[in-house]
Parts: structure tokens; C-alpha cells; sequence
């Protein structure tokens, strides 16, 4: 799919690595669907900086587990742009809690923001694409294996079986893959200690950045052969130990 006059949803593209992919599509041409839940001010600065640059982007509020405003949300971006045809599912929390810890609330939360909401977001793009061209693209976690993050880990390791899943089901002209990240951004409270212990773990020995997410899923967007796929951007840890 050729990205330019291409329409986006990026669910959780007010902030962080989301804020980035959105600039990045921007960009490529691509009119962007700013997704938010409570960063509206970044949104709107996302939005204008886009449009400054000579883009076009919207943005578009909803807690995604709330059942009415996840089922809104695509036909909101096709009454803006006309029916969305490339998903970029980020929207993502990222809570310390063990299995000892987990309860229903927390596994609910987890299951519903990492899990169901991408599916449905992908059904109901899909249902309206009716056979049309699309890509579905799920931001994954390289390591879903998560005793001290239990639910978040095995939400995302849901993402992953919905990310094939769906790659079967969709038809031959939608393209499904997942990006699944290591260590990209470092959440707002890590010390500089605990991010440079982690960083003596990684084959490329640094961080990687946002960019090389965005760039990785401008590469999906151009590519309509690839397909179930799962690319690890997380500098060599999980190629590795294999
Ligand atoms: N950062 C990394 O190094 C890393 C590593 C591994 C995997 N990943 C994956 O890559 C993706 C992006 O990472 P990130 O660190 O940028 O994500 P993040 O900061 O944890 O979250 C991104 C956005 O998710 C939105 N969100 C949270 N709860 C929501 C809800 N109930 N409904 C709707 N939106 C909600 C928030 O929007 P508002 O601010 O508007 O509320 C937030 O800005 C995530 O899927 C993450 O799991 C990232």
C-alpha cells in the first residue's frame, strides 16, 4: 500500500511512542487519526504541529474500555476522513502487579485495552474496508512472560494469538503483523540506574527510539506480503537467546 492519501487510526498517538508514529505517517502522507483517552492537550499539540507541517490530522477521544466509545470510535473517523484503512493499535497500560496481586479488575482491564479493543477496532475497520486494501498493526511486548506484570503480560500474549488470528480471517487483501518492542522508552519513573542495568542486557548495547517503530511500520504499510508476522525491535535481546 503506497502510505500517501492513506487514512490512520493510531489508538494512544497523543503521547510517547504513538506521538512519534503519528508524525512519522504524517510525514508519509498518510491523513492521521489521532487517538487519545486523557491527553487531549498533547493531542491537540500533535494535531497542530502535523498540520503546521503541512499535514492533515484529527484527533478523536475514548476510554477504549468502555464498550460504547470503542464501538464510536472507527465510524468517527469515517465521518472525518472516510473509512480508515490502516490501524495502529499502541494504546497500551503498564502496571506492576503480581500474580499474587491480580484480580478480576486488574486481568479485566488488561484483557480489554490490549486484547479486545485492538480485535474490535480490526472487526469493525475490516467490515468496512468490505475487501478493500488494509493493515492492521498491533504493538506488542517482546517479553510477555511477566511475573511482576501478570495480566499485562498476558494480555499481550493474547495480542499476539489475536494478531495471527485475525491475519487468517481478515482476507487476502488486509495484511495483520506486530511489532514487539523491548526497550524503546522507559517509563516516566525509571531511575537512570535501572535503565542502564537493562541496558548492558541488549546485544546493540542502547535503547532503541520511536522512530525505529515508525519506521518499522511504514515498512508493513509499503509491504502487502508480509503477513502474521512478529518483528522483535528490541536491538537483538529476544534473536539471541533463541
Ligand atoms: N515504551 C516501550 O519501551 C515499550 C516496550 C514494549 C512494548 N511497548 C508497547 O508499545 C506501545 C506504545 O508504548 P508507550 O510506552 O508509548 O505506551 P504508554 O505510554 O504506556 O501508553 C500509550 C497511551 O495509551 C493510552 N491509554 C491508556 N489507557 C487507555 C484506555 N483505557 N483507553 C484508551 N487509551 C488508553 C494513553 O492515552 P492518554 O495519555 O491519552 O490517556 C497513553 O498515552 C504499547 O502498546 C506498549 O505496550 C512499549
Amino acid at each position: 500500500m503506497n502510505p500517501q492519501g492513506a487514512v490512520a487510526l493510531v489508538t494512544g498517538g497523543a503521547t510517547r511512542v504513538g506521538r512519534v508514529i503519528v508524525s512519522v505517517l504524517a510525514a508519509e502522507g498518510v491523513t492521521v487519526a489521532i487517538h487519545y483517552r486523557g491527553s487531549a492537550e498533547e493531542a491537540k499539540s500533535a494535531a497542530a504541529e502535523i498540520s503546521a507541517a503541512g499535514g492533515t490530522a484529527a484527533i478523536f477521544q475514548a476510554d477504549l474500555t468502555i464498550q460504547e466509545e470503542l464501538d464510536a470510535l472507527i465510524s468517527a473517523v469515517t465521518d472525518r476522513f472516510g473509512p480508515p484503512n490502516i490501524l495502529v493499535n499502541s494504546a497500551s497500560i503498564y502496571r506492576q502487579v503480581s500474580m499474587d496481586e491480580t484480580d478480576r479488575a486488574e486481568w479485566d482491564v488488561n484483557m480489554a485495552l490490549h486484547a479486545w479493543a485492538p480485535f474490535r477496532l480490526a472487526q469493525l475497520m475490516v467490515r468496512q474496508l468490505d475487501g478493500s486494501p488494509g493493515k492492521i498493526i498491533n504493538l506488542n511486548d517482546a517479553h510477555l512472560a511477566r511475573p511482576r506484570r501478570f495480566a499485562y503480560g498476558v494480555s499481550k500474549a493474547t495480542l499476539s494469538a489475536v494478531t495471527r488470528s485475525l491475519a487468517g480471517a481478515v482476507g487476502p487483501n488486509v495484511q495483520v503483523n506486530e511489532l514487539a518492542l523491548g526497550a524503546i522508552l522507559p517509563p516516566p519513573d525509571w531511575s537512570e540506574e535501572r535503565i542502564q542495568k537493562l541496558t548492558a542486557d541488549i546485544p546493540a548495547r542502547r535503547w532503541g527510539s520511536p522512530d525505529d517503530v515508525a519506521r518499522a511500520i511504514i515498512a508493513l504499510i509499503r509491504s502487502d506480503y508480509i503477513n502474521a508476522e512478529t518483528i522483535h525491535i528490541d536491538g537483538g535481546v529476544t534473536g539471541t537467546r533463541k
